[in-house]
């Protein structure tokens, strides 16, 4: 295995959420959308049992849009409802917005038959790390920030977020780790930082995008680098990037951990174009 996830505090991780979805009507977990299957983790559906899942899938800005279409209709036919948004720019919050008010709708008409107040739809968001659970919460609270303050009965520290009216968001997210199950799986999840950079060499995952990208995409190699072949090994290629990049050490060889580094930076921040991996 050429990744070494030892991830710590995870007992900790899933006691924490385990007592925030006692608190909570539905759960939004959040996605990466270049490779949402590889950041589900069943564990944390498990515990969220019957309550109303919606999947986000984040990020679409980076994830090649027919893929991302693809992955949503996959998740419908497993039941789950999926949106895919970009939390920095904030496209497809609407829809975010609606398919809670959505979700949330046969438990207000239930309060309402009971001659209850409906109170707003209270709305965790859960997921890996470095998938933008952060962003997202900024995004979707936006400018409205109004703290309601800490309510008998929740957990210490936590705090509600009024959305609007009729939405409250818990403001700390809930962070799971992802259960690595094959090498590829944990390749993926390293370009995506989901898993931190001690658990993997950069060489072994650049060698890994060079294949994705042969397979998938090799007009990037050809036209971005300016290979007028990719033949021959990954590691061939590597090198014939990092030659026509400049990468260069003593002697005129090719600095290789430069260049696996600078293909890696290019990809996680979208330079390589809209790739997804699942
Ligand atoms: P987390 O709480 O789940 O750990 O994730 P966080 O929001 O910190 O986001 C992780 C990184 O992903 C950040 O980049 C953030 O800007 C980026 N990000 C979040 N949502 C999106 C999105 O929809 N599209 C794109 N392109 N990027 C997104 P960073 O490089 O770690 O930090 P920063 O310097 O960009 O802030």
């Amino acid at each position: 295995m050429v990744i070494n996830w030892y991830p710590g505090h995870m007992v900790k991780a899933r006691r924490e959420i385990q007592n925030s979805l006692k608190l909570v009507d539905i759960v939004i977990i959040l996605l990466d959308a270049r490779a949402p299957f590889s950041c589900r983790n069943r564990d944390l559906e498990r515990m969220v049992g019957q309550k109303p899942l919606i999947m986000v899938l984040n990020k679409m800005d980076l994830a090649d849009a027919g893929c991302t279409e693809r992955y949503i209709e996959e998740l419908a036919r497993e039941g789950l409802q999926a949106v895919a948004v970009d939390a920095i720019t904030g496209k497809g919050m609407s829809q975010v917005l609606k398919a809670i008010g959505q979700t949330y709708k046969p438990l207000a008409d239930k309060m309402l038959a009971k001659g209850r107040r409906v109170r707003p739809a209270r709305v965790m968001v859960a997921g890996v790390p470095n998938v933008g659970k952060s962003t997202f919460l900024n995004c979707l609270v936006g400018k409205k920030v109004a703290k309601t303050g800490a309510k008998p009965g929740v957990t210490r520290g936590k705090q509600w977020v009024r959305v609007r009216e009729d939405i409250e968001l818990m403001d700390t997210p809930g962070l799971m780790w992802p259960k690595i199950e094959s090498e590829e799986q944990g390749l993926k999840l390293a370009l995506l930082e989901v898993i931190g950079e001690n658990a993997y060499h950069e060489d072994q995952v650049a060698l890994y995008l060079v294949k994705i990208l042969r397979e998938k995409r090799p007009e990037v190699l050809k036209e971005k680098f300016r290979l007028a072949d990719i033949e021959g090994t990954d590691e061939e290629i590597l090198q014939a990037v990092g030659r026509k990049r400049g990468y260069l050490i003593k002697g005129g060889e090719v600095d290789f951990y430069k260049t696996c580094h600078m293909l890696l930076h290019d990809f996680r921040k979208g330079s390589l174009g809209r790739i997804s991996l699942d």
